[in-house]
């Protein structure tokens, strides 16, 4: 057997100049039993939160999913048990790692069907808010979607595209990454019964899982892929617009051809400001802009 490397906890820095994120590229095995009662009482109680908030909020597959993976309050999920559940449905496997990969690697993996999940969770200090994923964030928000058929070759294709788009250069990799919030990390899908949530960066949150729903302010406006490509967004702050899709076979559609032309049409183009609404938005909602920062978007 060769030699595991042990997991570190790769966190930003925090420097004079503000937070720096570091990288990590390792692949390690979830070091299961090394996860303290805290580990386990804090996977615990976010879990029994956010299930109590996203029931009637969150769709409908992603609650499914949870359920049909076998992900309890009880104890911190072990990747291995999670992999076979996945593994049958749609192909994936989750791969331990120490924290943010550098995008191209990032992008490999899901080519491959391979999900990075932060091996570590957050102190009991961290339980509402913290800036870098982590376990509850990767393994809660992410990973039950990758259950279902369509969104799983949708992440796929991410990937893939993710590679293409690092190639060609960086304003297409912000064009891409734009998508990629706006949908896989933010977005809200139309379900029979009303809006519901998707996005993993909204059900890992208690505050943005009801904000993203109830609140005036935001912008909801129907899904666009091209208009979400220009469109800036929030890192420390809930969004200002959040977009959403019918289906997720609405989402694999439209991301189907080929962007190279996209993005070349992108870059004699104005990005457009994160809470602005245009005539040709398909509005759902307009929001009241309450409580909005003037700046900040990136
Ligand atoms: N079709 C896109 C391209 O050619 C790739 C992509 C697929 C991007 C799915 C996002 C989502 O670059
Ligand atoms: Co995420």
């Amino acid at each position: 057997m060769s030699a595991q490397p042990q997991p570190r906890r790769v966190e930003n820095l925090h420097t004079d100049k503000g937070k720096v994120p570091v990288y990590a590229t390792g692949i390690v095995a979830q070091p299961w039993d090394g996860y303290s009662a805290d580990d386990h009482a804090t996977w615990a109680t976010l879990f029994r939160r956010q299930r109590e908030i996203l029931v009637g909020r969150a769709c409908d597959e992603f609650l499914q999913a949870q359920d049909a993976m076998g992900m309890t309050p009880h104890a911190i999920p072990k990747f291995d048990e999670l992999n076979a559940a996945l593994g049958a449905a749609t192909g994936w496997t989750l791969i331990g790692v120490e924290g943010l990969l550098p995008e191209l690697d990032f992008f490999d993996h899901l080519a491959h069907r391979r999900f990075p999940v932060t091996w570590w969770i957050r102190r009991p200090d961290q339980i509402d808010y913290i800036e870098e994923p982590d376990l509850f964030h990767d393994l809660f928000g992410h990973v039950p979607l990758l259950m279902n058929p369509v969104f799983a070759d949708y992440m796929q294709a991410y990937g893939a595209g993710g590679v293409k788009a690092h190639g060609i250069g960086p304003e297409a990799l912000q064009n891409l990454t734009r998508l990629y919030w706006y949908t896989v990390e933010f977005g809200l899908i139309r379900q029979h019964d009303g809006l519901r949530i998707y996005g993993a960066g909204i059900v890992s949150s208690t505050g943005e899982s009801i904000h993203a729903l109830e609140s005036a302010a935001p912008n909801r406006i129907g899904f666009d892929a091209e208009r979400i490509m220009r469109t800036r967004y929030r890192i420390d702050t809930f969004q200002k617009t959040y977009f959403v899709i019918d289906s997720f076979q609405q989402l694999m559609d439209a991301t189907e051809p080929d962007f190279t032309p996209i993005y070349a049409r992108l870059a004699s183009q104005a990005s457009i400001p994160a809470g602005d609404v245009l005539d040709t938005d398909a509005v759902v909602q307009r929001g009241s802009g309450d409580g909005w920062a003037n700046d900040g978007d990136v």
